[in-house]
């Protein structure tokens, strides 16, 4: 579709106080993320997803906000949000936000001298949980009344049957837009209108997914309500005023494919991008992975366009999720996302391999249990780390920038290859996806006829047929350039991306 970027972009997520520290305070910044504009750019990214920059008390670093027009004094000020813009910009890369419409800190001026704004009940009313764990509903000692948060305690929901709620917001996203940001990232776009009858949520069921049942909770009332949509639509509505048209990108965090894909719309009226989680919450197997896909592409509309994430600050590193610390692995993984149909984000340390940091529990900082802390230590830049005293303790720094960017072997040199490759051969952005047949434990697609990309995620070595060509990029680099005449031969953990002739 003309105008969307998006589409053929690749997507890098910014995990703002993780990735670069530009005062040398310990604490990333956006001084810092724009002295590091030349590595994105050398990597070839073309947007940005920083995680919420707005002040905040930070129970939960940030996605508790209590000034939506400002910036974190940790972080920087607005002046480095437009330099920011601005300099991203002249690389050819754009910069989106992270939107939290479901709550608000409670320290948020709205809790106080606009009580009408948020969820509120005499008495428990339901049988809510908030996610991270406990009833929904808090005692508010000042008013004797309970107060809704589907999160923590300090993060009470907004009530979206509000019209001067959803005024507030339109007013939000118009003061970004209108600065040049290009978009957002929403933040639990499933869950912003509750119940109005405020009915108990279900438990769930067999047919619910693994994830859901071990939650022992199927939230219809809670979140997913089909009144959603509309506010969905509207910001359709708002972001398509600007030119080009803002991105909205949701963190609608639903499982269920099909239930998922309603987040679209009809392709073209409600979400631009969606983070697909069930591949976040398959196993690196190919009979999962490929059925995920499958039943993606299955069940979008026409013309609607998924986000492909492997990681990011909740879900833990892919390097480590998926793969044990497997780099060989991990390479499988990052060549799968970059090329399979629609836009990938990586969360920054993914093009390294990096995996997760060990976070001692005396320095843990996370409101969440488990903690999520271990995926969010900082960025490695240098054999040292290139970090005073950070805020969380640095990874595993033998995986840094500065090694890998001189070896054109590197885990980082792969992903930049891939990047490339994306915009060598359109078919690997924008190309249809189709099956290729493959014994079991391999996975193999077309992209639009000229281009094959085969994985092999078992433990024995497979051959796939008929395959003619030649191998553009392989994860182990050793077989780049290699001709293809029929039958491709993949040892295990190997991938490759196959030029069609
Ligand atoms: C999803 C965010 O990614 C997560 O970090 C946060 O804790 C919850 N939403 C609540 O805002
Ligand atoms: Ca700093």
């Amino acid at each position: 579709m003309t105008g969307s970027w998006w589409r053929e972009a690749v997507l890098y997520q910014v995990y703002p106080r993780s990735f670069a520290d530009g005062n040398g305070d310990g604490i990333g910044d956006l001084r810092g993320l724009i002295d590091r504009l030349e590595y994105l750019e050398w990597l070839g990214i073309d947007g940005i997803w920083l995680n919420p920059i707005h002040p905040s008390p930070d129970v939960d670093w940030g996605y508790d906000v209590s000034d939506y027009l400002s910036v974190h004094p940790d972080l920087g000020a607005l002046e480095d949000v437009d330099r920011l813009v601005h300099e991203a910009a002249e690389r050819g890369i754009r910069v989106l936000l992270d939107l939290v419409p479901n709550h608000t800190s409670i320290r948020h001026p709205w809790f106080r001298e606009h009580p009408e704004y948020y969820v509120w009940a005499d008495r428990v009313p339901n049988n809510w949980r908030a996610v991270f764990g406990g009833p929904a509903w808090e005692l508010d000692s000042a008013s004797g009344r309970y107060y809704l948060h589907n999160f923590a305690p300090e993060q009470p929901d907004l009530d979206w049957w509000s019209p001067e709620v959803r005024s507030e917001f339109d007013r939000i996203l118009r003061f970004w837009f209108d600065r040049g940001v290009a978009g957002f990232r929403i933040d639990v776009a499933h869950a912003l209108v509750k119940d109005r009858e405020l009915r108990d949520d279900l438990p769930a069921t067999e047919e619910d997914h693994p994830h859901t049942r071990a939650e022992g909770i199927r939230r219809v009332n809670s979140m997913n309500r089909p009144e959603t949509h509309e506010i969905l639509r509207e910001w359709r509505v708002l972001a398509d005023a600007y030119a080009p048209p803002r991105v909205l990108l949701g963190e609608a965090y639903v499982l269920d494919v099909p239930a998922w894909a309603r987040y679209y719309g009809t392709g073209s009226d409600e979400l631009d991008l969606a983070f697909n989680f069930a591949l976040v919450h398959s196993q690196l197997e190919a009979e999962q992975l490929r059925a995920v896909v499958a039943e993606t592409e299955a069940s979008l509309p026409e013309g609607a366009w998924t986000c492909w994430i492997g990681s990011n600050h909740d879900a833990g590193r892919l390097a480590t999720r998926w793969c044990a610390g497997d780099e060989t692995l991990a390479r499988c993984a990052l060549l799968m996302l970059l090329t399979l149909r629609g836009t990938p984000c990586l969360y920054h340390g993914d093009e390294l391999g990096l995996t997760d940091g060990e976070v001692p529990p005396e320095r843990v900082l996370d409101v969440a249990e488990p903690s999520r802390d271990p995926c969010r230590t900082p960025m490695p830049w240098t054999r040292d780390g290139g970090w005073t005293e950070p805020w969380l303790p640095l990874a595993d720094t033998t995986h840094n920038v500065e090694d890998q960017r001189s070896d054109g072997d590197s885990t980082l040199s792969l992903v930049r290859d891939l990047i490339a490759a994306r915009r060598r051969l359109p078919d690997l952005s924008h190309g249809a996806y189709e099956e290729v047949p493959t014994p079991p434990g391999a996975w193999a697609w077309r992209r639009g006829g000229g281009v094959v990309v085969a994985l092999n995620l078992g433990e024995r070595r497979v051959e796939i047929e008929p395959v003619i060509g030649t191998i553009m990029l392989s994860t182990d680099r050793n077989r780049d350039g290699e001709p293809v005449a029929g039958r491709l031969s993949l040892d295990p953990a190997q991938g490759v991306v196959v030029e069609c002739s």
